[in-house]
C-alpha cells in the first residue's frame, strides 16, 4: 500500500498507509488527520479538502479537471500549481512517498 505522508500547518507529520482506488482525502479522513474537513463527502462540492501538493509531485499526479478548478477558488489562501482538493487525487501504487501539506484551515 502507498505511504502517504501529510504535514500538518504546524509541520506535524502523519504517515499513513493508504489503499490504492481510495483517494487522498480519504486516507486523511480514514487515518484520522486532522486539517481535512471533506464536509461533502467528496463530491468536489465543499472545497475543505484542499491541500498542497509539493511541485515534484504535482507533475505526476492527474491534472486538475475544469469541476476541481471551478471549486479551488473557494478554498483558503490557495497557490498556483500547489493546491488540490484532494477528493480528487485517487491513490495509486506509484503514489507511495508521496506529499500532502495542509494549509493552516478550511474555509
Ligand atoms: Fe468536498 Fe473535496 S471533500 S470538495
Amino acid at each position: 500500500m502507498p505511504k502517504i505522508t501529510y504535514i500538518e500547518h504546524s509541520g506535524k507529520e502523519h504517515v499513513v498507509e493508504v489503499a490504492s482506488g481510495l483517494t487522498v482525502m480519504e486516507g486523511a479522513r480514514d487515518n484520522g488527520v486532522p486539517g481535512i474537513d471533506a464536509d461533502c463527502g467528496g463530491a468536489c462540492a465543499c472545497s475543505t479538502c484542499h491541500a498542497y501538493i509539493p511541485a515534484e509531485w504535482s507533475e505526476r499526479l492527474p491534472a486538475v479537471e475544469a469541476m476541481e478548478e471551478d471549486m479551488l477558488d473557494f478554498a483558503y489562501e490557495t497557490k498556483p500549481g500547489l493546491s488540490r482538493l484532494t477528493c480528487q487525487i485517487k491513490v495509486t501504487d506509484d503514489m507511495d512517498g508521496l506529499v500532502v501539506q495542509l494549509p493552516e484551515k478550511q474555509i
